[in-house]
């Protein structure tokens, strides 16, 4: 069975008192009301996570970096390693997100080099993936998943691959409030799915969670994660509302 994970990506939102408070409401709210066949993950930003990690006594919430650094250490100004995320106590790491590959430049090269680092140093990778409006529009959403999946997680070792989560995340619906319908994020993951089948085997296939991600709310949560290969979500803003972000969890 694999594991059903809904993660939280605050992206630069909250300052740390704001945080720490947020996540200490999610911890409360998911211990005592929370599905507890869930793996809950905040996505905090580098300032929160030693506040984080200590605030969160719930065992089933994990937490996580939004970044990395592509070096390991060294003379990268404003950089933070992955060896210093796992320092703090965090278990995750969101790599490749659009955000990231939009405005920060980072390519399959980078993003190869944290993957590794990230591994090295037993972080878990939230690795994102997703299409931008011109290349659903042309139908041509699958052909460029696979690419991006294909120049970055497809390097890595079946062994490697299977410690990995994948997060679809179709660029027009992050942030936009206008998500995938249901029938179009099974389709996708099914895909996505049939790659990883491809690439690692059936067996590898079955166990990788696929997560869903872009306006994923307490109201949509339930139709998209009835889907056979969408394994729960990768949440933006709906994660900044102690309240909303537990309707999603408990939208299985
Ligand atoms: P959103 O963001 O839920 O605000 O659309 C999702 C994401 O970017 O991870």
């Amino acid at each position: 069975m694999r594991k059903k994970i809904v993660a939280g990506n605050w992206k630069c939102n909250t300052n740390l008192q704001e945080g720490t408070d947020l996540a200490a409401a999610v911890d409360k709210l998911v211990a005592e009301k929370g599905a507890d066949d869930v793996v809950v993950i905040l996505g905090v930003p580098f300032t929160h996570l030693t506040n984080v990690v200590k605030t969160v006594r719930t065992n089933r919430i994990g937490v996580s970096a939004q970044n990395c650094a592509a070096e390991p250490k060294g003379a990268y100004t404003g950089e933070v390693s992955a060896e210093m995320v796992k320092s703090t106590g965090a278990a995750y790491v969101i790599l490749g997100h659009s955000e990231r590959r939009e405005y920060y430049h980072e390519n399959s090269e980078v993003l190869n080099k944290k993957l590794a680092l990230a591994l090295k140093n037993d972080l878990t990778p939230i690795f994102c993936c997703g299409e931008p409006l011109e290349i659903r529009e042309a139908n041509a959403q699958n052909d460029y998943v696979k690419k991006q999946l294909e120049e970055t997680v497809f390097q890595l070792s079946a062994n490697d691959f299977k410690k990995i989560i994948i997060a679809y995340e179709p660029i027009w619906a992050i942030g936009t409030g206008k998500t995938a319908s249901s029938e179009q994020a099974q389709e996708i993951h099914a895909f996505i799915r049939s790659a990883i089948v491809e690439k690692f085997g059936k067996d590898v296939a079955e166990e990788i969670p696929i997560l869903y991600g872009g306006s994923c709310k307490p109201d949509n949560a339930k139709e998209l994660f009835a889907n056979q290969d969408v394994d729960g979500g990768l949440i933006g803003g709906a994660s900044l509302k102690a309240e909303d972000f537990l309707g999603i969890i408990n939208g299985f």
